[in-house]
């Protein structure tokens, strides 16, 4: 992944959508959506205050590691926060990987939005990052998220425990990537 210029990734626009690396004034943004029931069903459940700040300080810690991570994604309409998307490193198997992630508030879902996060998250990784191979994965019950990886390219990989729940992993390679939306 070397090569790329820092803060290259750190403010991006979709089509629809703003991203930006996190700041210490999107904390609070990310609480609201952690303690959303509705969001966190397919994300492991409502976490406390404590639980969405360490996981924000370490959203912002891994951009200071790497360069990218987790954008807080806005509606450029008003800024308003729509939840949040993107690449992290992570580890399946002992080998290192990195993984697309998103999640919405649920007034953005069902526009398509969701697909335009994974797939501005894919091209980052694959055209900026220089990144081979990427995972994605959601709970097996998850049918929409599945369906949103089937749209970008994803392909099953295997079933595998994460938090203690069943995940599907699914794999895009940069070498069957289209560069589809
Ligand atoms: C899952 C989530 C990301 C989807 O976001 P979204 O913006 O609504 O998704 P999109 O509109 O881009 O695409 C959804 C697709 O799933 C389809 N879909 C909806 N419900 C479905 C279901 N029950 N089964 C199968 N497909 C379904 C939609 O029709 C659409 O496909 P299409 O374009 O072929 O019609 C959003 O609901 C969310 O943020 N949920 C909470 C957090 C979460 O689950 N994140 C993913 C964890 S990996």
């Amino acid at each position: 992944m070397a090569g790329f210029s820092p803060g290259a990734l750190d403010a991006l626009r979709t089509e629809r959508l703003t991203l930006a690396r996190p700041r210490e004034a999107d904390r609070a943004d990310l609480l609201v959506m952690h303690q959303d029931p509705g969001v966190m069903a397919t994300l492991g459940g409502v976490r406390t205050p404590v639980e969405s700040s360490a996981a924000f300080d370490r959203q912002c810690a891994h951009w200071d590691a790497h360069a990218f991570g987790y954008w807080i994604v806005r509606d450029p309409e008003g800024e308003r926060f729509a939840g949040r998307a993107g690449l992290s490193l992570m580890v399946v198997d002992g080998e290192p990987e990195v993984e697309v992630g998103y999640g919405l508030m649920s007034d953005y879902w069902d526009r398509g939005l969701a697909t335009e996060l994974a797939t501005a998250s894919v091209r980052a990784a694959f055209e900026v990052l220089g990144v081979r191979s990427l995972v994605c994965f959601t709970m097996t019950s998850n049918r929409k998220s599945q369906r949103v990886m089937e749209k970008v390219g994803f392909r099953y990989e295997q079933d595998f425990v994460h938090a203690d729940l069943a995940h599907r992993l699914c794999r895009l390679d940069a070498s069957s990537w289209g560069g589809a939306g």
